[in-house]
């Protein structure tokens, strides 16, 4: 049973959103780096020590691992940080919940895939294009053997904004400023409400191995047009793009579309496209709101 949560990374966004949903109904200890909160514990996970101490202290029946470095061109720039932050973090956490003995819920990507092919499931093999994605698919590498370890690959869209800013709010920002804005016509993805994750977590956490969650497959360029169009946003600022046009410092994989056929055989769980962005624009939060 699982009563006690550890959340590395609940400084960023998808580690924080997990810690507001969880933190009432179970003990929650979240860990932050470089943005320190009240609350957290500052860990810089890439200390095999510290870290095998914190889960020997607070003995978490559950570890969510959402750290990561996602900024794409700063991990093509940077080696040195992106296998620091992406790969030896995930070491220190696969040693320490080995040594502890728990359950393991490991956040990766949906773009581990060579975007040369639509709606991948988890039989298909990932051939990372640029070292943001093969770091990330490196550490799932870490977990295969382990038992009791959940990864769980996907994209999001959410409103979090400290640290960065998220699609979602950068693009009701600029429309509401009445700038035009580029979506990319050719990169295609099945986003997920990250309110969706919330809600399934607790049906997600019994299970074992690689797991894809998501909507249905989208270009960048229609989930912007679907989210202005729920939100009543002026449509016409928004300019179609190509990804071979942007000029990009990493190379982008242009459809990391995933199947959710696996999650849905196993669960019954399943989500559609334009339900999650119906979800995310009724979670506009207040400071976007118009006066
Ligand atoms: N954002 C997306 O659209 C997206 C899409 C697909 C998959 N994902 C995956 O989802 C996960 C969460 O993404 P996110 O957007 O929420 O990321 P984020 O906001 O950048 O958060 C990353 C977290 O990692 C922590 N961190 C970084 N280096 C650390 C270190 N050395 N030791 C301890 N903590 C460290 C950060 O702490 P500080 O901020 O305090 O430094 C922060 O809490 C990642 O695994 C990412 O690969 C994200």
């Amino acid at each position: 049973m699982v009563q006690r949560i550890l959340i590395a990374g609940a400084s960023g966004g998808l580690g924080n959103t997990l810690y507001q949903a969880l933190h009432k109904r179970y003990e929650v200890l979240g860990t932050c780096f470089q943005h320190s909160m009240p609350h957290f514990q500052t860990l810089d996970l890439r200390d095999f020590e510290a870290t095998n101490k914190l889960l020997a202290d607070f003995q978490p029946d559950l570890l969510i691992n959402t750290v990561a470095w996602t900024d794409v061109d700063g991990c093509e720039r940077d080696l040195r940080q992106a296998f620091g932050l992406n790969l030896e973090t995930a070491l220190s956490i696969r040693l320490a919940v080995a040594a502890q003995n728990c359950k393991l819920i490991h956040i990766s990507t949906n773009d581990l895939f060579s975007g040369l092919q639509s709606l991948s499931n988890e039989e298909d093999r990932p051939e990372p294009v640029n070292v943001y994605a093969r770091t990330k698919y490196m550490a799932e590498q870490l977990f295969a053997d382990l038992p009791n370890a959940l990864i769980l690959r996907f994209t999001f869209l959410s409103w979090w904004t400290s640290g960065k800013t998220s699609f979602s709010r950068w693009l009701v920002q600029s429309l509401q400023q009445g700038q035009t804005i580029k979506l990319f016509k050719d990169q295609y993805n099945a986003p997920l409400y990250v309110g969706t994750l919330v809600e399934w977590l607790e049906q997600l956490w019994h299970l074992q191995g690689v797991y894809h969650l998501g909507s249905e497959r989208r270009s960048r360029l229609d989930t912007g047009l679907a989210l202005a169009q729920a939100l009543n946003l002026n449509t016409d600022l928004i300019e179609a793009v190509s990804v071979h046009d942007s000029h990009l410092y990493a190379p982008r994989p242009l459809d990391v579309s995933l199947s959710s056929e696996k999650l849905k055989q196993a669960t019954g769980l399943s989500a559609h496209f334009d339900t999650e962005i119906a979800k995310l624009a009724a979670a506009l939060p207040a400071d976007l709101q118009p006066n």
